[in-house]
Formats: C-alpha cells, structure tokens, sequence
C-alpha cells in the first residue's frame, strides 16, 4: 500500500513538472512572443515564478518518493535473504533526476533571478535574452525528462 502511496506522488510529481514545462515551452511561450517586450517579460516573470514555486515542491516529492522506493525494495530484498541490484532503469532514473534537479535550480536561482531583476530595472531588452536562455534549459530538462519516462516505459521490454 505503501509503495503504492509512493508511486503514484512520484508520478503525479513528474506530470505537473513535465506537462508544466510543455505548457510553458511550446503554448505560453509562443503565444508570449506576439507581445511587446514589456507585457511578455512581465506576464513570464509572474507565470514562470508562480510554476518554480510548485515545481520546487513537486521536485522533493519526486526526489523523496523515488529514493523511498528505492530503499523499500532494497530493504524487503535483504530481509527476504536475496541481493538487491539497482536495475540499469532506475539507476539512469536516479542519475538523471539528479541532473534535472540541477538544472532546475540554475533556472530558478540563476537565470530566474536575472530576469526579475531585469524586469524591475525596466530592462526589457535584456529580459528577452533571460527568457530565451530559460527557454533553452528548459527545453534541455524536457528533453532528459521525456527520456527517462521512455526508458521507463519501453526500458523492461527491450
Ligand atoms: C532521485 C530520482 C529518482 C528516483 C530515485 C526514482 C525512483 C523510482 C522508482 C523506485 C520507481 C518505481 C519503479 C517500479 O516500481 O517499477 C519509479 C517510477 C517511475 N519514475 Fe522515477 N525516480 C526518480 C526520478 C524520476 C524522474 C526525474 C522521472 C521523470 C522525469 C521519473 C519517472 C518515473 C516513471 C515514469 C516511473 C513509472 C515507471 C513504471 O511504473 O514502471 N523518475 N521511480
């Protein structure tokens, strides 16, 4: 039951992280870029920093409930008197959750940070860079993060 609990906050984790990152990259950001400077700088500041607050707790939901998982199933192998071996899969999970984690908040604490910077000195031109280097990471986590769940869905039938 309790795997179960896990399991599906660390899915419903990663579908607001991921599906938040699509919305944002291929329908807000687009729609964004028909604005002027300053009405599309402003409307991502407040979007983009309303997203990297749920974000945030969606990431420790996912980190936490993923190494939960992962220490269950190790501990019921040991009582159960058999070796427990990180499948390949899950060990790439790990590897590159953590690397997302990473990028994440060189977006929030980084480039986000400039950017609310930027907006508040009225520098439209150089909240445009920020907004199109943050699309750019962005895309970078979406691109690694629709790759585990493709390892971890095709992954066990290869
Ligand atoms: C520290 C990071 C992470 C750890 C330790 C971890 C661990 C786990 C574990 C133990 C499972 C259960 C597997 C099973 O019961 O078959 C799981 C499922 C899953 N995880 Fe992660 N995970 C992490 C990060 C991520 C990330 C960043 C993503 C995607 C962006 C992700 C996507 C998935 C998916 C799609 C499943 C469901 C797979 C299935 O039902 O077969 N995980 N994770």
């Amino acid at each position: 039951m309790l795997y179960g609990i896990l399991k599906t906050a660390h899915l419903l984790s990663i579908i607001l992280w991921i599906g938040g990152m699509i919305f944002t990259r291929y329908f807000l950001g687009p729609a964004a870029a028909k604005l002027d400077s300053q009405t599309r700088a402003s409307l991502m500041q407040d979007t983009l920093g309303r997203f990297f607050r749920l974000v945030a707790y969606a990431i420790s939901i996912a980190l936490i409930s993923g190494i939960w998982m992962v220490g269950r199933v190790a501990k019921m192998a040991i009582v159960a008197g058999t070796n427990f071996s990180l499948p390949i899969t899950w060990a790439a999970m790990m590897g590159l959750g953590f690397i997302m984690a990473g990028f994440f908040l060189l977006i929030r604490y980084s480039l986000y940070t400039k950017l609310v910077k930027q907006v508040a000195a009225s520098d439209w031109q150089g909240a445009d860079k920020s907004l199109l280097t943050i699309r750019n990471w962005v895309g970078a986590n979406l691109a690694i993060g629709l790759l585990i769940v493709l390892a971890m869905g095709v992954g066990p039938y290869l």
